[in-house]
């Protein structure tokens, strides 16, 4: 296995995808996913177009759908619900085709949605990701964070450190495939702690608790509270 880190989709090599590809938002979109996926829903349709989505999702009955926005990390008004995990509860999501689109996260997976395995993967599941990739050892790896509008960021960072820290032993340098896998590890090594500490630290966590949203990053920052993978099954479509 050789396993490369990207910290946005920008950053990613031109004409080049992966075997398989683990997309990061840990604030929030992938941990939003996980936990609809793992709460209910029956798919999740990612959009990085607006538009586009309301246009799609339209062909559904209201029941059977919902629509869930975030630009700049508010609830964008023409859907049902942002972007907050929070609202992803099994009352609410049970048995919906979600439709999402949000600043960062929807974009990575529009990246590498022509990789033959595409994961959500967030703190909340890194456990249920590494055993999957342990078990089916795709040739090559990436695992891209979302970052904020084509910059790095603490929380995807820390979390790909999470993942490739339990695939990569320093003493076989063969599956590290760049730099930063082991700048990502080191991360997560500093900070495996102390998570939501380094989320109110980062500067999307900063964004957030400005509007009031600890909580959210309380939920984002606890490991392994789900063991549910979620995989794009057609472009664009993740389910569990
Ligand atoms: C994103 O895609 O940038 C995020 O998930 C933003 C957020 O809603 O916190």
């Amino acid at each position: 296995m050789k396993i490369s880190v990207y910290h946005t989709p920008e950053s990613t090599p031109d004409n080049c995808i992966p075997e398989c590809a683990v997309v990061i938002d840990v604030l929030r979109a992938t941990t939003t996913i996980v936990t609809a996926l793992n709460n209910g829903a029956k798919s999740v349709k990612a959009f990085s177009d607006i538009d586009l989505l309301l246009a799609e999702s339209d062909l559904l009955s209201s029941e059977s759908r919902l629509r869930l926005g975030e630009r700049g990390g508010k609830k964008v008004e023409s859907c049902d619900l942002g972007n907050s995990p929070l609202d992803c509860s099994s009352d609410i999501v049970k048995d919906k085709q979600l439709f999402i689109s949000t600043t960062n996260g929807t974009r990575s997976l529009q990246r590498v949605e022509s990789a033959k395995t595409v994961i959500a993967g967030a703190i909340i599941n890194y456990g249920a990701v590494v055993n999957y990739l342990k078990e089916h050892k795709p040739t090559t790896l990436w695992l891209l964070g979302s970052g904020w509008e084509g910059g790095y960021s603490l929380e995807d960072t820390v979390c790909a450190g999470a993942i490739a820290s339990e695939l990569v032993d320093f003493n076989d340098i063969d599956p590290i495939g760049n730099d930063e896998v082991v700048s990502a590890i080191a991360l997560y090594l500093q900070w495996q702690d102390n998570l939501l500490d380094l989320f109110r630290l980062s500067s999307h966590g900063q964004r957030l608790l400005k509007l009031n949203l600890d909580d959210d990053l309380k939920y984002c920052a606890q490991k392994n509270i789900v063991s549910s993978v979620p995989m794009q099954t057609q472009k664009g479509i993740l389910t569990i």
